[in-house]
């Protein structure tokens, strides 16, 4: 089984998948860092050398190998590749998908300052108007959490009950491999 979450840039989703990851014992892939390892670039540079296109067909293409592959995992996706192409399509099929809903104002607390991310540059309201076009493919999503006010712990307990799954179930399959469907 994979889990895919998604949700805007600073919505929680490494601190969430690792959390995930600990309490179901299943592996976490962090597209934006498989991306990293595919191209030896950062983001910045992959932004800067390639274009924002360029980052979204290798987005697509890290993210389809990744949910196509076997065995279970969670899937950490970067806030935009939900928005792109036919990703949300994929991800559905492939995958159980949840949407971290974070509050707009918490997320630009926690992202306004980090460089690491190119589309900061867009500003407050740039953000803010990603944000919006960003919301309807995100609500496509399987499961929608509402994250304010909740504990990265508390959320991934919350994906574990809504998954009807047990904690640590995934440590307990006898391949090692993970939970399966
Ligand atoms: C992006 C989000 C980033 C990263 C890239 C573009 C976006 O991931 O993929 O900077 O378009 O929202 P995080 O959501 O992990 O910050």
């Amino acid at each position: 089984m994979k889990i895919t979450l998604i949700g805007f840039m600073g919505s929680g989703k490494s601190t969430v998948g690792r959390e995930l990851s600990e309490l179901l014992g299943f592996p976490l892939l962090d597209l934006d860092r498989l991306i990293v390892e595919k191209t030896g670039k950062s983001i910045p540079e992959i932004f800067e050398s390639l274009g924002e296109e360029g980052f979204r067909k290798i987005e697509a293409s890290v993210l389809k190998e990744n949910l196509l592959k076997g065995g279970s995992g969670i899937i950490a996706t970067g806030g935009g590749a939900p928005a792109y192409g036919e990703n949300i399509e994929v991800i559905n099929r492939h995958s159980f998908s949840v949407f971290l809903k974070t509050p707009f104002e918490v997320i630009w607390e926690r992202i306004s300052r980090d460089e690491n991310r190119p589309l900061v540059k867009l500003g407050r309201e740039g953000v803010m108007e990603l944000y919006r076009e960003r919301l309807p493919y995100y609500e496509k999503a399987k499961l929608i959490v509402e994250c304010e006010g909740k504990s990265p712990r508390e959320i991934a307990r919350e994906i574990v009950s809504k998954l009807s799954l047990n904690e640590g179930e995934g440590r307990a399959s006898p391949e090692g491999q993970g939970w399966q469907t």
